[in-house]
């Protein structure tokens, strides 16, 4: 850890982010636009490398509505074969250069029903199916406890903060309860139905191993979806990566000023 952070330190001229944000498919757009410095993942000790389309692999600093954030263009997904010690490893980095709120972003399937394509959900809990969890193994007592408390992943306040800043740009907005599977694959139609009666409004293969981490080592967490499809198409139609960065495209614009708003008073 000391190696990864002495190294993104020097690379950076010591930029000292107060706020994290990891930016979900389709959804990188907003470190294009602002960018001081830009790390690839490949160049950082000890990062993974992203291997997704639509996921570019490069942690990006820079000052958004006057305040400094550290992005994360691409994650890391447990699918691609990846332990989830190391997907999470960047939120641990992120800890400790010093932030104190970790924005989390998605691409997400939407299991309830009155949610549609390029709708924003503000996450307010989570269910985490993926069958694992990043805080199996040894633990780090200096980073949090054997068994963190997890009853406000999504602090509260930020979830209202976030649905305030919604109005205000009078943009509409969902909340819910986000699931995770681990994926590669889609849900089948019996797995939605499942995913409903159990309490999920968005499903998706990211963010809640994230999540686990940043909340056990004391961030504070916002997360949104970008709801992009109905899970497993009711319609028949099959749904396909493409479908899922293209209605990221179609809401990339709200997004960007949610955005910039949520971390203009965080
Ligand atoms: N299921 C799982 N993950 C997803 C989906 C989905 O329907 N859409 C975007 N990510």
């Amino acid at each position: 850890m000391q190696n990864t952070v002495n190294f993104i330190k020097e690379k950076t001229n010591d930029f000292q982010p107060e706020i994290g944000i990891i930016l979900g498919s389709g959804l990188g757009e907003l470190a294009d636009e602002y960018c001081d410095y830009a790390l690839p993942y490949t160049q950082i000790p000890n990062f993974v490398k992203s291997t997704v389309q639509g996921h570019k692999g490069r942690l990006v600093f820079a000052e958004i509505s006057g305040r400094k954030v550290v992005m994360m263009q691409g994650r890391n997904h447990f699918y691609e074969g990846h332990t989830m010690q190391e997907i999470t490893y960047p939120v641990k980095v992120m800890k400790s250069l010093g932030i104190k709120t970790l924005i989390l972003t998605n691409a997400a399937g939407a299991v309830n029903e009155s949610f549609k394509p390029a709708d924003l959900m503000i996450i307010t809990d989570h269910i985490n199916f993926t069958g694992s969890n990043p805080l199996i193994g040894e633990n780090d007592d200096t980073m949090g406890e054997r068994f963190p408390d997890m009853s406000e992943v999504y602090k509260k306040n930020l979830v209202d903060h976030a649905k305030k800043c919604a109005r205000d740009l009078n943009i509409d907005i969902k909340e819910g309860v986000y699931w995770a599977n681990s994926g590669p694959s889609y849900e089948t139609p019996a797995e939605i139905n499942m995913i409903r009666k159990l309490g999920g409004d968005a499903v998706g293969m990211s963010t809640v191993p994230e999540a686990i981490v940043a909340n056990y080592c004391g961030l504070n967490v916002l997360g949104i979806s970008c709801i992009t499809n109905a899970a497993s198409s009711s319609s028949g139609t099959k749904l396909s990566h493409e479908e899922v960065i293209d209605a990221a495209a179609n809401a990339k614009t709200k997004f960007k000023s949610l955005i910039l708003e949520i971390v203009k008073s965080i």
